[in-house]
């Protein structure tokens, strides 16, 4: 397959993201040192990571063992929960790029509020130090409702550019959706696919695969682009990396991006509020 060429959105602030990323939960180092760079062959460009996730390092290889320039790619990396805090945040963004290998990151997420600690304006405070003196190109949150959303822009000043939410056909994420239009913020989508979920087994999912000649997975990775959604799915698998990426030669129409919409509510999602990481 020839390498996709992914569009890209362009982010409040003028930096340029793609609309459409390779996830890497549950990938340990060794699996992302290799997926990336074979997702970088297939068109990949945004690599999602956390401190989290204990793959930093490996992701940083696969960067660099690929043959695409460190600046074509988007980094993501996340703020794990142990570090909330001014200080903290600062200290822990070194370590990320640390254990990256990098120079800067493309986007920084806070990976969960956690508002219970209470600390999240502050680490946001941090956030707007780094975007400041350039060591990230952009910065937003991840679970972040519209009422945290609207705490850290009025006490810090400067709106989160993306929310990392958990989004799909089933969690259609209808108010924050509407929220993050109506203030610029563009949306990613975690867990995009619902495998557990049996998302991929819906009869309007399979009917729609069956309609387009395309697989399950491709139908629902068209309906978050159709929504201007940008999805992360993550696939160790070849045969998947390439064919989730595939799915810029389509479209649904309106009715179809409505009819899976409509499984909207069947799962429920985490809950910000109460989700606590280590
Ligand atoms: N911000 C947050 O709090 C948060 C939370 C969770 C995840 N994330 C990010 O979002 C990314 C995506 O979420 P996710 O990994 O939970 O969910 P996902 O991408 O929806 O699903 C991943 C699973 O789907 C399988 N898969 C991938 N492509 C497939 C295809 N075409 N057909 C059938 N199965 C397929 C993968 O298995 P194989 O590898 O075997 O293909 C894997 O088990 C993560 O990797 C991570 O980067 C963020």
């Amino acid at each position: 397959m020839d390498a996709v060429t992914v569009p890209t959105t362009t982010l409040t602030g003028g930096v340029e993201m793609p609309r459409l990323g390779l996830g890497t939960w549950t990938m340990s180092d060794a699996d992302a040192a290799s997926a990336v760079p074979q997702a970088a062959r297939l068109g990949y460009r945004m690599i999602d990571t956390a401190a989290l996730y204990r793959n930093e390092t490996g992701v940083g290889e696969g960067i660099r063992r690929s043959d695409v320039p460190r600046e074509e790619f988007f980094v993501i990396s996340k703020l794990r929960g142990r570090d909330h805090g001014y200080d903290a945040a600062l200290k822990a963004f070194d370590g990320t790029l640390a254990r990256l290998g990098l120079d800067y990151l493309d986007l920084y997420l806070i990976h969960w509020p956690m508002p219970r600690r209470g600390l999240y304006v502050e680490t946001w405070r941090a956030f707007d130090r780094l975007r400041a003196d350039g060591r990230v190109r952009a910065i937003g949150v991840s679970n972040f409702t519209p009422a945290h959303i609207d705490r850290i822009t009025a006490e810090v000043g400067t709106p989160p550019a993306v929310n990392q939410i958990q989004l799909n056909p089933r969690i259609g994420q209808r108010a924050s959706r509407a929220y993050a239009e109506d203030h610029g913020i563009a949306v990613q989508s975690w867990q995009p696919l619902n495998i557990d979920g049996g998302l991929l087994d819906e009869p309007v999912v399979r009917d729609l695969a069956v309609r387009h000649g395309r697989t399950p997975a491709q139908i629902v990775l068209r309906w978050h682009l159709e929504l201007g959604l940008v999805p992360l799915p993550k696939s160790l698998k070849p045969e998947r990396l390439a064919s989730n990426i595939d799915v810029f030669g389509f479209r649904l129409a309106p009715e179809e991006v409505e009819a899976l919409s409509g499984l909207d509510g069947t799962a429920e999602p985490d809950d910000p509020e109460t989700t606590e990481i280590d």
